[in-house]
């Protein structure tokens, strides 16, 4: 049965109506019309719907809206904007990262994750940061050097 949900995204309350058990990656795509996280798997593998929840990355596909509660979730959208970038979403344009795309929400979101709690990390570190991460088009090298620059420039 449909339950009343205020769901808390990039700063915004959104209010929907939806079955409890509805993955928060739907709410997000069909409800309020976020399309950064993507579906991938929908089983927890590929990451491609990561959105951080309460400040931890977490994969949106597995996440039941009964569990979100008032936490406060960001998406790719609430990370940066086109005029204020994360520096990790500008280290992406400048290393030409992106192939077919798909993939980048949740390298993204994972990566500025780790970022935010380690300022400097090891190769070591982001290698096992990213290691639950799928991406088709084979963009990993390139993917590692964004890391490293937007953490020279977060630094
Ligand atoms: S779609 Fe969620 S991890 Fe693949
Ligand atoms: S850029 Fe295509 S799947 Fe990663």
């Amino acid at each position: 049965m449909n339950q009343k949900f205020s769901l808390n995204v990039d700063g915004k309350v959104h209010s929907i109506e939806a079955d409890p058990e509805m993955p928060l990656l739907y709410a997000l795509r069909n409800e309020i019309c976020l399309n950064n996280p993507h579906f991938g798997c929908g089983l927890a593998q590929c990451g491609a719907c990561t959105v951080h929840m309460d400040g931890q990355p977490i994969r949106s596909c597995i996440t039941p809206l009964s569990s979100v509660g008032d936490a406060k979730v960001v998406t790719l959208a609430g990370l940066g904007t086109a005029d204020k970038p994360h520096p990790l979403q500008t280290a992406y344009v400048e290393e030409e990262v992106p192939q077919c795309g798909y993939c980048i929400n949740g390298w993204i979101m994972t990566g500025a994750a780790l970022l935010r709690d380690k300022k400097k990390p090891t190769e070591a570190e982001i290698k096992e940061a990213l290691s639950g991460l799928k991406c088709r088009c084979g963009t990993h090298i390139s993917i590692l050097r964004a890391v490293k620059r937007a953490a020279e420039m977060m630094g």
